[in-house]
């Protein structure tokens, strides 16, 4: 539990944890390679080592001293039987991305996860692996984890997905590696790719086309003998910096500095979002090598609302909670429309959002695939539940330092999955 008090600005230089997304398909990719991958600026947080302990329960020898990490790969096809169920603690990534890749292997295997995990939906990667010929079952039949993955042999095909998800193309594009032919995924607009950029980078062959008419995004994969290790360097993660962005946009008076932040466009949905409510960020130090960075500079601005949908939604789906509270603060009225997967996040966030805004005072109506929220430019504190949702854990703690009186984090705790300084850092940079 924590409490938060309104303070009067943020000011200071951050450098955020490294990428979560990009953290465990680095660890993932080393694992099926030959030869050491050396990996600097892993995230240390439980997601990322649920993924460690994962492939060290198959052979995979894995040192790790903070945020540097080296994992001594196996090679494609030297994974040894788990002893144990494979335990994803409360990890989506982990679940849908080591599916694919168990698929492929000779063993049979079990994955389950925290009570969040396992009420997840994992048909949607269960259907195209079946169709692949893959021997993957809910345990308890009800389209959920545990799942039992049993030796299959593999076939190239090309799948449609209902959804643009990261975790649904990257399981199907790493259980394509495997396959006896080419692989590919169409999903209805792009989603993040850091499975393309990262694994071509250890030598897998992948192509991808977007249609521009469309937005209907396209990634293959033609199978492969062997991947090879790398030394890799992980940008700190936009989903973390977003908390400081907002709060130093919402609070007067506040300038932040973020050092070395990932903006591959398609995750920084959200600097376009600010940029779309009134705010600009100065980008400095650009990089444009493999995956782009900048320092990001945040003063505060007054913001106005905005309507958020399409092909936006999947480059800031996990942002949604901190730009809600945002859209409270601003001016106007902000829609977010064709976001029905934040209903199967770590919570429905459509709901924990609302429940948490309105207890706040602010104005929202939730919606089939989205929310309304009419700014009113002021929240009071509130008892906060998190739902150990650790992205409405600290949203909701950028919203209390901006609101009147106390605000109590229920399950802050939670924030171990993703960013577990946060408080600290966050702590650090408050003037009151
Ligand atoms: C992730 C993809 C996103 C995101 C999740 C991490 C990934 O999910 O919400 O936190 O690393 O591939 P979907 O793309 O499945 O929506």
């Amino acid at each position: 539990m924590k409490y938060i008090q309104p303070v009067t600005s943020l000011s200071g230089t951050v450098t955020v944890p490294g990428d979560k997304s990009i953290s465990h398909r680095s660890v993932m990719f080393g694992a099926i390679s030959k030869g050491r991958t050396e990996i600097d600026g892993f995230l240390n947080g439980a997601d990322c080592l649920s993924t460690i302990s994962c492939f060290r329960n198959m052979g995979v020898q894995i040192e790790q001293s903070g945020t540097h990490v080296v994992v001594h790969g196996r090679g494609m096809r030297a994974l040894t039987p788990p002893e144990q169920i494979l335990d994803v603690g409360n990890s989506g990534t982990t679940t849908r991305l080591i599916s694919g890749i168990l698929a492929g292997q000779s063993f049979s295997s079990v994955l389950s996860g925290d009570a969040s995990l396992n009420s997840r939906p994992m048909k949607r990667i269960m259907d195209p692996l079946t169709r692949m010929g893959a021997q993957i079952e809910s345990i308890n039949q009800n389209g959920c984890a545990p799942l039992r993955i049993a030796p299959g042999t593999l076939h190239g095909i090309h799948y449609t997905s209902p959804v643009a998800s990261a975790q649904v193309k990257s399981c199907i594009l790493l259980a394509g590696l495997y396959a006896d032919g080419k692989t590919s995924v169409t999903e209805p607009f792009l989603s993040r790719n850091h499975t393309e950029l990262l694994l071509t980078s250890f030598g897998a062959d992948i192509s991808s086309e977007t249609d521009i008419v469309t937005g209907a995004a396209t990634a293959s994969i033609r199978p492969c003998d062997e991947l090879y290790g790398q030394k890799l360097m992980i940008p700190g993660d936009i989903s973390s910096a977003a908390y400081f962005i907002a709060a130093a946009l919402l609070i007067p008076g506040s300038e932040l500095l973020l050092k070395n932040v990932g903006i591959n466009p398609t995750r920084a949905g959200i600097l376009q979002v600010c940029q779309n409510m009134g705010a600009e960020i100065i980008y400095q130090n650009q990089s444009l090598e493999g995956e782009p960075t900048a320092d990001l500079l945040i003063r505060h601005q007054k913001l106005h609302g905005t309507i958020i949908e399409g092909s936006l939604i999947p480059t800031l789906i996990d942002e949604i909670p901190m730009i809600a509270v945002m859209a409270a603060m601003a001016e106007g009225e902000t829609i977010i429309r064709d976001a029905k997967e934040l209903k199967v996040k770590e919570t429905d966030r459509i709901l924990t959002v609302t429940e948490n805004l309105r207890a706040m005072g602010a104005d929202i109506t939730p919606t089939e695939d989205g929310m309304v929220i009419r700014g009113t430019g002021h929240l009071h504190g509130a008892v906060i539940n998190s739902y150990l949702d650790h992205r409405i854990a600290m949203a909701f703690a950028v919203a209390g330092l901006t609101a009147d009186g106390t605000t109590q984090i229920q399950g802050s705790e939670c924030v171990t999955v993703s960013y577990p300084a946060f408080f600290e850092t966050l702590t650090g940079l408050c003037r009151s």
